[in-house]
């Protein structure tokens, strides 16, 4: 069975979901009977393409190489899709599942939002590593998803391609979780980590971070500690089913942390991490991002650079942490592979 996709944005994660579709084909058709199609891209910044036949991957990746936009895909042929926006694109399109892939704007989750709603409204499942859609209208839209038979799935909202939900799907499937705690911040983890290590000043560290591509568009959501409130709040809502806000939670950011103050606590014996917690007290979630100083013991103090990592305290498992890629290309494209991977599989049952 081909499965037909949509991808509402195309730069670095769609670029990734790209690369490796070309990359894994034999592989997928061989160990999943996976075939894809890419019908539709929508991109604001560089154009968009309705190709019901399928869109040459190659041929568009070296396009985009180039520097050229997606509709110059069509070289002079009509182009249908060219005067399109996204959601005229998505209403148009044959795809079976959407990959909202847009900038993350945490504060209004628009246009990401609408995106969504309009896929589901029109048949089509969703997959996205959007923090701004699940993490302030997460209920909303999983219910629209049920209610049209559709799935909506967020993998890649925290962690990239590090499984988290998946994990509770499958392999932590039974347990209740007491407590989740860990980095989801990668660019702050980065900096902490090069003041410590490399005695390098704040300033230097984050430029460096926005230099390697782990910062957001506007870092003062990295190091104000907002993108791991958003990721936090996700994981609350989605795994402890809570229903919170990020301003339900408490935020506080590492720009308080001096060079000084981090290298006292590496002499007695203690890492600052930029920790998000949540759990469950008394009916009510307590969710919060703050730096916490460590003894080196805890599993979190060892995790360094832009790596993220949680640690799940469970009823039956006890304790389980993961540890692995928090951002990048590839990576995040992974995530965006395994939920369309999934309701393949569903698809196909
Ligand atoms: N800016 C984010 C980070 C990217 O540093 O973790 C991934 O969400």
């Amino acid at each position: 069975m081909t499965c037909k996709i949509g991808l509402i944005g195309c730069g670095t994660v769609g670029q990734g979901l790209l690369e490796i579709l070309i990359q894994k084909k034999e592989y997928l058709k061989k160990t999943f009977d996976f075939d894809t199609k890419v019908v539709a891209i929508s991109d604001m910044l560089k154009g968009s393409l309705l190709i019901p036949e399928g869109i040459d991957i190659e041929k568009l990746l070296h396009l985009l190489e180039q520097g050229k936009r997606i509709d110059a895909y069509l070289e002079g042929k009509p182009n249908e899709a060219k005067q399109m926006d996204a959601l005229q694109v998505i209403e148009q399109c044959d795809a079976d599942i959407i990959a909202e892939l847009t900038y993350t704007d945490i504060q209004t989750a628009e246009p990401a939002t609408s995106h969504v709603k309009k896929a589901l409204q029109t048949g089509k499942h969703v997959v996205t590593s959007n923090k701004g859609p699940a993490t302030l209208f997460y209920d909303e839209l999983k219910k629209m998803a049920e209610e049209n038979n559709l799935f909506f799935r967020i993998e890649g909202t925290v962690m990239s391609g590090t499984p988290v939900f998946n994990l509770f799907e499958h392999g932590f499937a039974g347990n209740s979780i007491k407590e989740i705690k860990g980095i989801l911040n990668g660019t702050t983890n980065f900096i902490l980590s090069k003041m410590e290590e490399e005695g390098m000043d704040y300033e230097d560290a984050l430029k460096l971070a926005q230099k390697l591509g782990y910062a957001e568009a506007d870092p003062t959501a990295d190091v104000e500690g907002f993108d791991a409130l958003a990721k936090i709040v996700i994981l609350s809502n989605v795994l402890l089913q809570g229903n919170i806000k990020p301003s339900d939670a408490r935020r506080e950011g590492i720009t308080s942390l001096c060079r000084e103050k981090i290298l006292e606590a590496k002499k007695d014996g203690y890492r600052y991490k930029l920790i998000a917690s949540t759990k469950e007290e008394k009916g009510r979630i307590e969710a919060s991002v703050a730096p916490q100083k460590l003894p080196l013991s805890d599993p979190l103090a060892g995790i360094m650079g832009a790596n993220n990592a949680l640690t799940f305290d469970m009823d039956l498992l006890g304790k389980v942490t993961i540890q692995g890629p928090g951002a990048g290309k590839i990576e995040t494209g992974h995530s965006i592979l395994v939920d369309i991977l999934t309701i393949h599989h569903h698809l196909s049952k």
